[in-house]
């Protein structure tokens, strides 16, 4: 059982979690990933490391409800537990020794950079980053981020905070600006990673994305994150998630997504009805 030391609601679908985990927190290295599960029958749900403190022995997550776990997720209290979080899973990202290297980040990607981000200031490293959210609500950790990055660009779709636009523009506004770039790091919804890579790829910059495929075990064996890099089978949990963005069948990827559409769609009615029978009971058993 892990404890949730602390919590911070960042939008009305996204949430932050310091959870106590003090070999993770020790073993931990930026870009790598932990597998919770809510409770002792659920389902595994791979989420970023944000951020660590091994003096602490926590680790920090954030989470974004899409389906019925990570809602089940979202729906834990400060003093509540995770039933298992295992990790620290996957290759850590390569930090630049020198250069400039600009994180890129969309959704819940916005808090998986800040650990990569973090991991470069203590290189010689300059680093840039882009995050991009629909309105000025949803921009997240934007105080984390702007500590750790040498430079915080912030662009929303209706140009209510920072920069009106998507982050692939303010991407090209910023290669083409005559600062040179030396690499990229994107995280962040599908779409976005590979608009990322449709960017970089005629100006030649080294682009790292994190796949981010249907997990099980997170340890090599069962098969289901394979993915196609360079015409070579990988397996995201293993391999990467970071993988070269030129190399990746994203085709392939997006089709073994939606394997299990049904199902999912299915554990998040059967969810939301218990959810409101729930609060029905709590309602009657108030009543006067
Ligand atoms: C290495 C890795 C790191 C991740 N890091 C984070 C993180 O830091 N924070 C976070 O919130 N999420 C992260 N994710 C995604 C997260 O694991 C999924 O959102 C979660 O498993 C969904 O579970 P669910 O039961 O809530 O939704 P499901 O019922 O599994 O899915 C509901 C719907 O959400 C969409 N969806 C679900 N999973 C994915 C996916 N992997 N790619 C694209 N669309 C998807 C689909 O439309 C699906 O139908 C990461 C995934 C991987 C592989
Ligand atoms: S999740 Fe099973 S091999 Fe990667």
């Amino acid at each position: 059982m892990f404890e949730i030391l602390h919590t911070r609601q960042l939008t009305p679908v996204t949430k932050l979690f310091e959870v106590a985990a003090p070999l993770v927190a020790k073993a931990g290295r930026p870009g790598q990933f932990v597998i919770l599960r809510v409770h002792g029958h659920g389902e595994r749900i791979p989420v970023t490391i944000t951020d660590l403190d091994p003096q602490a022995g926590t680790v920090t997550v954030v989470i974004q409800e899409v389906g019925a776990t990570s809602k089940m997720a979202n729906a834990l209290a400060e003093g509540e537990r995770f039933h298992d979080l295992a990790g620290p899973l996957g290759e850590p990202a390569p930090l630049r020794e020198k250069g400039h290297v600009v994180c890129v980040g969309g959704g819940f990607g916005a808090a998986a950079i800040l650990s990569i981000l973090k991991g470069l200031k203590a290189k010689a490293t300059h680093s840039s980053a882009i995050v991009g959210a629909r309105t000025a609500e949803l921009v997240i950790l934007e105080d984390r981020l702007r500590d750790a990055a040498d430079a915080l660009h912030i662009c929303t779709d209706d140009g209510s905070a920072g920069f009106k636009g998507l982050v692939t523009a303010k991407l090209e506004e910023l290669i083409t600006s005559g600062e040179p770039v030396d690499e990229i790091v994107a995280i962040g919804p599908m779409v976005m990673m590979r608009a990322v890579a449709a960017t970089t790829a005629p100006h030649g910059i080294a682009t790292l994305v994190s796949l981010d495929p249907i997990m099980i075990d997170g340890t090599g064996m069962c098969g289901a994150c394979r993915v196609t890099v360079d015409g070579r089978t990988q397996f995201a949990c293993i391999d990467g998630p970071l993988f070269d963005a030129t190399k990746i069948d994203f085709d392939e990827l997006v089709r073994r997504n939606k394997t299990y559409r049904d199902e999912e769609e299915a554990a998040l009615h059967r969810y939301e009805q218990a959810h409101c029978r729930a609060e029905e009971a709590a309602a009657a058993a108030t009543r006067p």
